[in-house]
């Protein structure tokens, strides 16, 4: 077991009428505000209305940057540098889900440098700090609201590329599960698909010896098992919508690592997938999840399935290991596939084969992606290849 800091230090207001704190919170950073937001699922859903009402209410000046985009575009990140520098913002808030929260992080720190935002993610310029941020979520996925990572796309370079610096933290968030009824049913699917793969990037690791954090993954990964169900049949169920928001913070703000040096493999795989086609996120790890722990799966990596088919669906034990392994690797596809109706190849999604080869090799970076099974080029390639 390898040492670790514990330090996240985001306040978080959950539930309902939190949104009273605010001003307050706002206002512990100066007066001038640059509200953020994405296409306009806030102002259908009456949350701008009440978002405003509390800033007017703080005595704050308000400015505005509208349409950031699923994956976001470095544009929008320019854009809103430049307002917070013209405008002297002293406090940015974003009101939305990852996209919205990501965007506005990076418009944070390129307020605070003279170079061109993108040189964040193609030089990897230092982000020494950023303004601060306040978040609003409306959307159970990214843990962007307590994480302090963001993930860009530069369609000109076809580029989607995250990082994670610690000024881009939020200082407070507002998680209300009511904000979340109106997400759609494709939405919400997205969303669990993407939190069950946040834990599982960390679950599965050869680093075995954190039982204490196992049992707490085992146990959030039941709940999105739970309670993504029922959120889509019942929208406005409010134990399934806040099990499920307070789970998307837990699955990614760091607690679950506990030290664990082993990279993630399905997201780097995933960035390419959306930098090309842009497609929702958690489409694409749905669609990967299954085929990566199909490839991994071998005499090594079997005790972890074990593990995992036991405590998550409920397997019989004493079935034999390789069984209860690929068992769960079904029960898994079952859930994404059939149970939330996501799609289940990249032929649906209109992913092609002759883009493996640059993707692949995108994905792999440096050469290797050092995660539960170390993956290069052609591992990736024939892990997309179980994909079509
Ligand atoms: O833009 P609006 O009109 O708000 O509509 C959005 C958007 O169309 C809609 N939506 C959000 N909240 C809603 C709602 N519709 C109705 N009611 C609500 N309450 O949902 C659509 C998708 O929103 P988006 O913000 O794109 O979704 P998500 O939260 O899944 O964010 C995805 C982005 O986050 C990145 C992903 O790569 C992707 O770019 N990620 C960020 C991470 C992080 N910061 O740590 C980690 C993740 O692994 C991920 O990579
Ligand atoms: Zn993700």
């Amino acid at each position: 077991m390898n040492n670790f800091i514990y330090d996240i230090p985001v306040k978080v207001y959950f539930g309902e009428n939190q949104l009273c704190h605010l001003g307050e919170e706002l206002s512990k950073y100066g007066k001038r505000v640059l509200l953020t937001y994405g296409g306009g699922s806030i102002k259908k859903s009456g949350l701008y209305d009440a978002v405003l009402a509390e800033i007017q209410k703080a005595g704050l000046e308000v400015f505005e940057l509208s349409g950031i985009d699923p994956n976001p575009r470095i544009d929008s990140v320019r854009e809103g540098a430049q307002i917070c520098k013209e405008k002297q913002i002293d406090v940015l808030l974003a009101v939305g889900g990852g996209s919205t929260l990501d965007a506005t992080k990076w418009m944070a720190a390129g307020a605070c440098v003279d170079f061109d935002a993108w040189d964040f993610f193609s030089k990897w310029a230092p982000v020494e700090k950023a303004l601060p941020l306040i978040t609003v979520l409306t959307l159970s996925a990214t843990g962007s609201e307590m994480d302090s990572g963001g993930v860009i796309s530069n369609p000109e370079t076809k580029d989607k590329i995250g990082r994670v610096e610690r000024p881009l933290l939020p200082k407070a968030s507002f998680l209300d599960p009511t904000v979340t009824y109106s997400v759609s049913k494709y939405q919400t699917a997205c969303g669990s698909a993407d939190m069950l793969n946040h834990i599982m990037e960390v679950y599965f690791n050869m680093e075995t010896d954190l039982y204490m954090l196992d049992c707490f993954m085992e146990g959030m990964m039941k709940t999105i098992i739970k309670y993504t169900p029922i959120a889509m049949a019942e929208p406005d169920n409010y134990e399934a919508r806040a099990n499920l928001m307070w789970t998307s913070s837990w699955a990614i703000n760091g607690f679950v690592n506990g030290g664990k040096r082993q990279a993630w493999s399905c997201h780097p795989m995933e960035h390419e997938l959306s930098a090309i086609y842009d497609i929702t996120h958690g489409l694409g790890l749905a669609i990967l999840t299954p085929r990566w722990l199909e490839y991994c799966l071998d005499e090594t990596t079997v005790p972890k399935y074990v593990q995992y088919g036991v405590n998550v669906f409920g397997i019989d034990p004493a079935l034999p290991d390789m069984e209860i392994a690929k068992k769960s690797i079904e029960m898994t596809a079952d859930f994404l596939f059939n149970t939330l109706g996501l799609d289940d190849t990249f032929t649906k999604v209109g992913i092609k084969r002759e883009d493996f080869p640059v993707m692949a090799k995108k994905a792999c970076g440096d050469g290797v992606i050092a995660g539960f099974k170390p993956l290069r080029q052609a591992d990736v390639e024939k892990i997309f290849e179980m994909c079509l």
